[in-house]
């Protein structure tokens, strides 16, 4: 047990996949693996273990924003030996080929600022996703019917946004999106070694200002939970 997670050493799987709702997690678990088991429920955010064709895989909610993630993250992989961690979770759409539904799979996060960013000092570090997950993601994406975006996101620490001149520039610069939660799991995975990747399914678009109902905000969460399956285990 650890202060945020009340799971047994030994509860959860190497490959973790963090949505940032506790209850995504839950209908995650219940609808893409075999025998969930609860194995967190403190404060809330639900964690649970189960297998997926036979590898064992914990989902477990991140909650919102870099310093919440960050607690999971610090202890999925310090106390618990997590070894592979899978965001998936929603983010906005910045560029105008990237519609409602379409699939991100962020291959770098650009922060202003995340839980980590004290200890880099001057330097501005460049989160990165895993390469064979990122490869595989790709190819796990391509089999679908949906559209799909590789690059870079944004990784910001407000959802209400009073600088709407960041967002420009982050438009400039080919952003393809903004969410709340990928550039700390990036820069943890580096830290300690592991793999990570976000996969994000477009829910809002800042530029047309849509936004998609919430029946098919589940039905884009499966595609994500199939395609962060699909590549931890190619
Ligand atoms: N901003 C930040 N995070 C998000 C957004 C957004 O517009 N949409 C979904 N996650």
């Amino acid at each position: 047990m650890t202060i945020h997670i009340g799971a047994q050493q030994g509860d959860i799987a190497e490959t973790v996949l963090m949505p940032g709702d506790p209850y995504r997690a839950k209908w995650a678990a219940e609808n893409f693996l075999q025998n969930a088991q609860l194995v967190n429920e403190v404060r809330g955010m639900l964690g649970y273990t189960g297998s997926w064709n036979g590898h064992r895989v914990t989902i477990q909610g991140s909650g919102m924003g870099m310093p919440s993630l960050s607690i999971y993250a610090n202890e999925l992989i310090r106390d618990f030996g997590a070894k592979t961690l899978i965001r998936i979770g929603s983010c906005g759409g910045m560029q105008p080929q990237v519609k409602l539904r379409d699939v991100i799979l962020a291959m770098t996060a650009t922060t202003l600022s995340s839980p980590s960013h004290s200890i880099f000092k001057e330097v501005n570090f460049a989160p990165a996703a895993d390469w064979s997950l990122l490869q595989a993601a790709v190819q796990a994406a391509q089999s679908r019917e949906i559209g799909i975006h590789v690059g870079c996101i944004y990784s910001s620490d407000t959802f209400y946004d009073e600088r709407p001149d960041l967002n420009e520039q982050m438009v400039r610069h080919g952003i393809l999106g903004v969410e709340m939660e990928a550039a700390e799991l990036y820069t943890l995975a580096a830290r300690y070694q592991c793999r990570a990747l976000a996969v994000l399914t477009v829910s809002d678009h800042l530029g047309t200002g849509e936004a998609l109902p919430s029946d098919q905000r589940e039905r884009s969460f499966g595609d994500m939970v199939e395609i962060a399956l699909e590549a931890a285990f190619a």
